[in-house]
C-alpha cells in the first residue's frame, strides 16, 4: 500500500466484523509495531493480545462501564451541546464511539500495550500508530482507545493477570477487525489553520484547503 494512503486513511474503524484475523497478520502488526523508536531505545513495552471470547467479553463489559463514567464526567453535557449547534462530526464520533461501547464484546483481537519506566509516557504512541498502519496495510481497523486505561485500569490488570507492582501501565486498548464500513480520508481542519510559522501565532502564508492525497 502507498505510505501516503496509509496516512490519510487510518481512521478511528470501531465497526468491524466479528471474523478472526489470521495469526500471520497479527503477527506482521506487532512486528511492525515493535520496530518503532522508543526513548533511548529502551522498548519498555509489552504487547497483549486478546482473543478469547470469555476475556474479550469481560473486556467488553469493562468498556461500556468506562464509556457510561466518561459520559458522566469529561463527555458530560457534551451530546446536548454538539446536538444543540448542529454539530454532525462530534454526533458521528459519539455514535461509533457507542457502537464500539455496545459491540466490544464482538470484536475478535484487543491489541493492549504495556509500558514503564517511561517519564516522558510518549515512547510507546510510535510503536501503537505503526501497529495501526500496519493493520491498515492488512485491512483490518483499528481503533485507538484509552477508557480502559483511564478508568479500568486495576479491572484489566487483574483480568489478564498484569503485574501492575513492576511497574506496568496500560496505555492504549486497541480494538482490531475487518472493517463493516469502507475506508475514508480523515477529515481534519485544514494545516493551515493549525500551523504557525516561526513564532506562535503567526500564520503561513499558504493555504492547503484539499488534502494533499487522494484516492
Ligand atoms: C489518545 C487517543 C485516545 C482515544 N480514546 C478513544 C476511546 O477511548 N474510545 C474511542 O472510541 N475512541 C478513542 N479515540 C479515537 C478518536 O476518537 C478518533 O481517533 C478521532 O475521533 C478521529 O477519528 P477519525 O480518524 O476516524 O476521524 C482516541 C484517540 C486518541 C488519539
Amino acid at each position: 500500500m502507498d505510505l501516503n494512503e496509509a496516512l490519510y486513511t487510518t481512521r478511528a474503524m470501531r465497526r468491524v466484523s466479528s471474523d478472526p484475523i489470521p495469526a500471520d497478520v497479527v503477527q506482521s502488526m506487532l512486528d511492525a509495531a515493535i520496530r518503532s523508536p522508543s526513548g533511548g531505545n529502551t522498548q519498555n513495552w509489552r504487547w497483549l493480545t486478546v482473543t478469547d471470547r470469555g476475556t474479550v467479553n469481560e473486556l467488553g463489559v469493562l468498556y461500556s462501564e468506562a464509556w457510561v463514567e466518561l459520559n458522566a464526567t469529561f463527555y458530560k453535557g457534551v451530546k446536548e451541546a454538539a446536538t444543540e449547534r448542529g454539530d454532525d462530526m462530534t454526533l458521528r464520533v459519539i455514535s461509533s464511539s457507542q457502537w464500539l461501547a455496545d459491540n466490544f464484546d464482538q470484536v475478535p483481537l484487543v491489541v493492549l500495550p504495556y509500558h514503564r519506566s517511561d517519564p516522558s509516557g510518549a515512547s510507546i504512541y510510535p510503536a501503537v500508530w505503526s501497529l495501526m498502519l500496519a493493520a491498515r496495510g492488512h485491512g483490518v481497523g483499528t481503533t485507538l482507545t484509552t477508557l480502559l486505561g483511564m478508568f479500568k485500569q486495576a479491572e484489566v490488570a487483574e483480568l489478564l493477570g498484569v503485574p501492575s507492582d513492576k511497574g506496568w501501565q496500560n496505555a492504549a486498548a486497541i480494538p482490531c477487525g475487518y472493517p463493516l464500513g469502507r475506508w475514508g480520508v480523515a477529515k481534519r481542519a485544514p494545516v493551515h489553520e493549525v500551523v504557525y510559522e516561526e513564532r506562535w501565532g503567526e500564520t503561513p502564508e499558504w493555504t492547503v484547503s484539499e488534502p494533499l492525497w487522494e484516492a
